[in-house]
């Protein structure tokens, strides 16, 4: 039986390049980067050669990227540490109803004990936000807008450069959730015109817990972690070195790939959502077909549980999702599909398929092969579906 992973948003494996480049920093070059000695000094130059790289890439000065422990971290420091620093302006904080966990949880912990007061703008049918509420929305009394650059679950990208302007026009600081978009699409911070911007090195094939965050020079923000004076004062901890290295090393050959990958993977999710659209009746897409991840399909078969779906993959050799890895298990729609409108019913018959650097055309024509079966089964066993729903040509398919 095949192996095929189509998780990839929820997590990638390692590529060997960033694993090449990390290894030497467990053992050989094992030093503390704040140590003086030898050891240590290449160990701190590791990290800064890293941090050049990035900044590179995200087209920002070395001194605005501090090393994080995860996405999660990144988005937490943005948020808490923006907020935090800015009380004397006010207390608002905006964010889209469609963000991941990192955010909100991070949102609603501001509401509860330090008297923020957030507001949620809403998205369209597609995913994309509701430009005119958070014109409306954004007040002088606002200290950060926080918008993510993709959303995982459906793919869409937020238009950021015009959020941005927005933002300028009130003088509040924008921070952007980009861990589904860094290394898959451009993430220039200038030209996205954000202040603060989160990434993390699992969902680019480079290992999991490290993460960075990108803070504009001059942006007033306190740190999350105390401690040592580690990323100059701004995230105290020992550094992963070898993780950071790994980042570093994973994010320059994505972005040397990014372009004909984007192509490739925008292919094998067409071809995927074609032959699906052929085979099934009764699904539909969630997400925006014009401004989406090349690699993210989030589809709804009516009448049937998302998970008992994953199930029948899973025993066909096909991993995939129902939602976010921290929602999949729980079998609450999801948040996102809610704020799209899509109906509870329907929601709760979404899967979604993420394809990465090693998925090949055969696999996406093995999915279309199997899922025919797994769903008119499951139809069939459905108190709800209708007959035409699982039969083709007046049999079961
Ligand atoms: C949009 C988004 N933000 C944040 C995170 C959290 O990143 P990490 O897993 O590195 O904590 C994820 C991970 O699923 C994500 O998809």
């Amino acid at each position: 039986m095949p192996s095929i992973y189509f998780d990839h948003n929820a997590t990638t494996p390692v590529r060997p390049e960033a694993l090449e480049a990390m290894l030497p920093y467990y053992q050989k070059n094992y030093g503390n980067a704040s140590s003086l000695y030898a050891l240590g000094r290449a160990a701190h130059q590791a990290i800064e050669s890293s941090r050049q790289k990035l900044a590179a890439i995200l087209n920002c000065e070395p001194a605005e990227i501090i090393f994080t422990g995860s996405g999660t971290e990144s988005d937490n420091h943005a948020i808490k540490g923006v907020f935090f620093a800015n009380g004397a302006k006010g207390s608002g904080l905006l964010t889209s109803k469609i963000e991941h966990h990192a955010v909100f949880h991070s949102f609603e912990y501001l509401e509860k004990y330090h008297g923020a007061k957030a507001v949620y703008v809403g998205v369209d049918q597609d995913g994309l936000l509701d430009l005119e509420s958070l014109t409306q929305a954004v007040t002088p009394e606002t200290v950060l807008v926080s918008i993510m650059h993709a959303n995982n679950e459906v793919g869409s990208i937020q238009p950021l450069a015009e959020i941005s302007k927005i933002c300028r026009s009130q003088n509040v600081y924008l921070h952007t959730d980009a861990v589904q978009t860094f290394g898959k699409i451009e993430t220039d911070v200038k030209k996205l015109g954000v202040d603060l911007l989160s990434l993390s090195g699992h969902k680019i094939y480079a290992p999991k817990g490290v993460g960075a965050l990108y803070i504009k020079k001059g942006t007033r923000i306190h740190p999350l972690i105390h401690g040592g004076g580690h990323e100059k004062n701004r995230r105290a901890g020992t550094e992963n070195v070898a993780g950071i290295v790994a980042l570093a090393r994973a994010a320059e050959l994505a972005t040397e790939e990014r372009d004909t990958e984007a192509v490739r993977l925008a292919g094998l999710r067409e071809r995927l959502w074609q032959g699906l659209k052929e085979k099934i009746s009764h699904i539909r897409r969630n997400g925006s077909p014009g401004s989406s991840l090349p690699g993210t399909l989030n589809v709804s078969f009516e009448f049937i549980e998302g998970e008992s779906i994953l199930l029948s993959l899973d025993i066909k050799g096909i991993a995939a999702s129902s939602g976010s890895a921290c929602t999949s298990g729980s079998l609450e729609p999801s948040h996102v599909l809610a704020a799209m409108g899509v109906p509870t019913e329907i929601a709760q018959g979404s899967v979604r398929f993420s394809l990465g650097r090693e998925n090949t055309d055969q696999d996406v024509d093995y999915a279309i092969t199997e899922l025919p079966a797994i769903i008119s089964r499951l139809r069939q066993m459905s108190p709800i579906a209708p007959k035409e729903s699982y039969q083709i040509n007046g049999k079961p398919n």
